[in-house]
């Protein structure tokens, strides 16, 4: 994220946050008032809040949490510079990929950047075509990751002005990783 440009004054939203794995590190980066989190589950979301995070925290960074489950980042009434989706598109179904697409438009700032992990489909791993979210959720404890065709992303991002940059894997969780952002005004057809 700091390559991509993340400075502390930056405006951040975590979609589907869990219990902060990402969030315990930006919420102490950001400044007050810069950290968002989205998370429907509201056991991982307290045990994030009052257990990971120190005692203190809360006062100091004043993160905001909401646990709608539509991706819908405008309950913040924020524009972002930043949007974080973390082990989300390897659960999330296709029409789910495309709502926080949309959001991104909806509510980030013209430079903003939208990064989000991902397991590409290939011919070992078929593109995921479930209308459902896979994996545990507030709705479900049964685990589980699906894998996105890199195409289809890429045309999701096209149709919405969107440019997308592969960026590798992480080293961790073999995860891949993709920077969207919106196409310079210049090479709008
Ligand atoms: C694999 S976890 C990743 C959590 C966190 N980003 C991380 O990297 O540790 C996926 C998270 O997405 C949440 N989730 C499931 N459905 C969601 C929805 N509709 N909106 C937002 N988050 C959702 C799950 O509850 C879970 O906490």
């Amino acid at each position: 994220m700091l390559r991509a440009g993340l400075k502390p004054g930056s405006r951040l939203v975590d979609l589907g946050c869990g219990v902060l794995r990402a969030g315990y590190w930006l919420i102490h980066f950001l400044d007050p008032g810069c950290y968002c989190g989205i998370e429907p589950h509201q056991g991982r979301l307290e045990m994030g809040v009052h257990t990971i995070l120190k005692p203190g925290m809360l006062d100091l960074k004043r993160p905001r949490f909401d646990t709608n489950p539509h991706f819908d980042t405008s309950v913040f009434g924020d524009k972002f510079d930043f949007f974080l989706a973390y082990s989300v598109w390897t659960h999330a179904a296709k029409q789910q990929i495309e709502i926080m697409l949309d959001s991104f438009l909806r509510d980030s700032t013209d430079d903003a950047v939208f990064l989000t992990s991902c397991l590409p489909a290939n011919w070992r791993h078929a593109d995921y075509r479930g209308e459902q979210w896979y994996g545990t959720s507030h709705e479900s404890d049964v685990p589980g990751c699906i894998y996105h065709r890199i195409r289809w992303i890429r045309a999701q991002c096209d149709q919405r002005g969107l440019t997308l940059r592969k960026l590798g894997r992480d080293e961790t969780h073999g995860q891949s990783w993709i920077e969207i952002r919106r196409l310079p005004q210049s090479q709008h057809l």
